[in-house]
């Protein structure tokens, strides 16, 4: 379980977000939608933005591409409550068009500080505007299913799950890029023991010294 601080550091952004009037689309919203699941967690999924259920409820990904996530969580032995779920805005933009770059920026300091707080390991990026802010410049098309190591953070691109339901050929790719970051929490977690293994050995060289 994660310490308390970070508990109510989480809660205290929540409050912060859920107050924010930074855009002119926040006069619009039923709720604000910060994010949810473990906050000990390796591994966080950042989509793009809330929709009509996730502005009804205040929860990420809850409608038809929020289920088909959680059948791709499924897929490789995952329930929403293990990992974290975040868009890199907060607010449902009107009839769901994309995100302007000013409402990104004015929300990037809370996902910042999601980040901060969770310190994954692996971020998940949905959609290409996600994939953009740890990615730029780069084309979904070509980076979807690779993963790479930023800051000792691992980075995967995938494309958002809402793309398999209006082009239904995506969904296999996204499946089969879903089912290959087990292997990658794998190698992170390996990489990880071996790196506290020789923090140890160290450690024990220097008592010795100091004998
Ligand atoms: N699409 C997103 O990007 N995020 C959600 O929370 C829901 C749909």
């Amino acid at each position: 379980m994660l310490g308390h601080n970070a508990m109510s550091a989480l809660d205290e952004l929540y409050q912060t977000i859920c107050n924010c009037h930074k855009c002119e689309i926040s006069r619009l919203r039923t709720k604000a939608v910060p994010g949810e699941g473990a906050n000990n967690t390796e591994i966080m999924f950042i989509g793009e933005a809330p929709g009509w259920y996730e502005d009804q409820q205040g929860r990420p990904f809850v409608g038809a591409a929020g289920q088909f996530l959680t059948q791709l969580l499924k897929s490789i032995g995952l329930e929403r409550e293990q990992v974290y779920i975040t868009n890199i805005i907060k607010t449902r933009p009107p009839n769901n068009r994309d995100p302007l770059p000013q409402e990104i920026a004015n929300c990037k300091p809370y996902l910042e500080r999601q980040i901060d707080i969770i310190k994954p390991k692996m971020i998940v990026t949905l959609g290409r505007y996600s994939m953009g802010m740890f990615m730029p410049g780069m084309s979904i098309g070509q980076i979807h299913g690779t993963a790479v190591k930023k800051d000792g953070v691992l980075y995967f691109a995938m494309y958002h799950p809402a793309a398999a339901l209006h082009q239904g050929s995506l969904r296999s790719v996204i499946q089969s890029d879903m089912l290959k970051i087990p292997d990658l929490l794998a190698e992170l977690k390996k990489e990880c023991e071996a790196s506290h293994a020789q923090e140890s050995h160290k450690e024990e060289s220097q008592q010795l010294k100091l004998l």
